[in-house]
């Protein structure tokens, strides 16, 4: 009886479209009512209407919503605060990259989110702080902030301890990174790539801790004895350190 009443929810609310109901057939109706509303606060005339949640997964199990990738250039509109994407507690993966959300700032919402493994912003228009609730995400492995009008500080990674991927590239992060970061336990790709970030590079004597594998810190201001701190990373395949103004002793 369960089933049916589900299908139907399903049924009335895509009516237009058969193959997004074979596609969310195991989504629990409440999840994709959320789903909906988030959609409704874009405009989202440049979609193909037929497959704009093809992106979307849910667990068979509970039926709760665990993944969510929107195609590219398919929304567009501010984030609002209250957006209905903050109570689906239950994604791991959510990928917005290449939708335009008008530069707006980043909504201290996805604090919520506290189960996302992926989180992919890049290219989306965010301006501003990255909010202090971000440091709530403490299972993200992969974090993509890339490609964004963003400003501040270092965004507060500290305690996002199982991190191995973390792309702020072509932001404009300003002042000192955390001492922690080049030590982080699962970190391989540092991609820091123009920005305003200055200052030394600090590597602890317990270096052999990193794991640090692809490093990117060109364009950006750092300064003092860079490739002596950096030597210490042994683990390091490729290094960028284009435009930087550093020297190196040779001895
Ligand atoms: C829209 O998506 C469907 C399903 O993926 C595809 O078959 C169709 O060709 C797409 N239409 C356009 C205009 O891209
Ligand atoms: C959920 O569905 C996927 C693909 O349909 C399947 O591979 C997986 O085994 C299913 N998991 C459970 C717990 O039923
Ligand atoms: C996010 O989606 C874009 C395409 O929209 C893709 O290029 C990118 O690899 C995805 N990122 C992740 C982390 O899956
Ligand atoms: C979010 O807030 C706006 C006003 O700022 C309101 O119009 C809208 O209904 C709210 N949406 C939800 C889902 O609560
Ligand atoms: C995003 O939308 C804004 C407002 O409509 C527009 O000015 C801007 O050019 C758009 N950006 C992109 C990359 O499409
Ligand atoms: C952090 O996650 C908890 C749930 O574990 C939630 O109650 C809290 O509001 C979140 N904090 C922020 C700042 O988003
Ligand atoms: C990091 O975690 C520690 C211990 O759980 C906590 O005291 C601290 O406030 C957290 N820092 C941030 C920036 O969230
Ligand atoms: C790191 O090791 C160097 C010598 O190898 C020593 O001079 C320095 O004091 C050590 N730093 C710390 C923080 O232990
Ligand atoms: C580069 O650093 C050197 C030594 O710190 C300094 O004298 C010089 O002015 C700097 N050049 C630029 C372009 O910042």
């Amino acid at each position: 009886m369960k089933t049916i009443i589900s299908a139907l929810l399903l049924l009335s609310i895509f009516a237009s479209s058969s193959t997004l109901v074979v596609g969310l057939v195991s989504c629990r109706p409440d999840q994709i009512q959320a789903l909906t509303h988030f959609k409704n606060e874009f405009d989202s005339s440049d979609c193909n209407q037929t497959d704009y949640f093809n992106g979307v997964q849910c667990d068979n199990l509970t039926g709760v919503i665990t993944k969510l990738q929107l195609r590219s250039g398919c929304f567009h509109g501010t984030l609002k605060l209250n957006s209905s994407l903050f109570g689906l507690h239950h994604l791991r993966y959510l990928n917005l990259s290449y939708n335009n959300f008008t530069s707006a700032s980043l909504p201290s919402g996805f604090g919520n989110l506290n189960k996302l493994e992926v989180l992919s912003l890049s290219y989306t228009g965010f301006t501003g702080q990255v909010p202090s609730s971000f440091s709530n995400l403490s299972q993200l492995s992969i974090l993509d902030l890339s490609h964004n009008e963003l400003t501040g500080s270092f965004p507060p990674v500290q305690n996002l301890t199982k991190l191995s991927i973390l792309k702020l590239s072509y932001n404009h992060f300003s002042g000192a990174i955390p001492s922690s970061l080049l030590t982080m336990p699962f970190l391989s790709i540092l991609d820091l790539y123009q920005n305003n970030l200055a200052g030394s590079i600090e590597v602890p004597n317990s270096s052999t801790l990193s794991r640090l594998e692809f490093m990117y810190l060109g364009l950006n201001h750092f300064e003092g004895q860079i490739l002596e701190t950096i030597s210490k990373l042994t683990t390091l395949k490729y290094l960028s350190l284009s435009f930087l103004n550093i020297s190196y002793q040779l001895t």
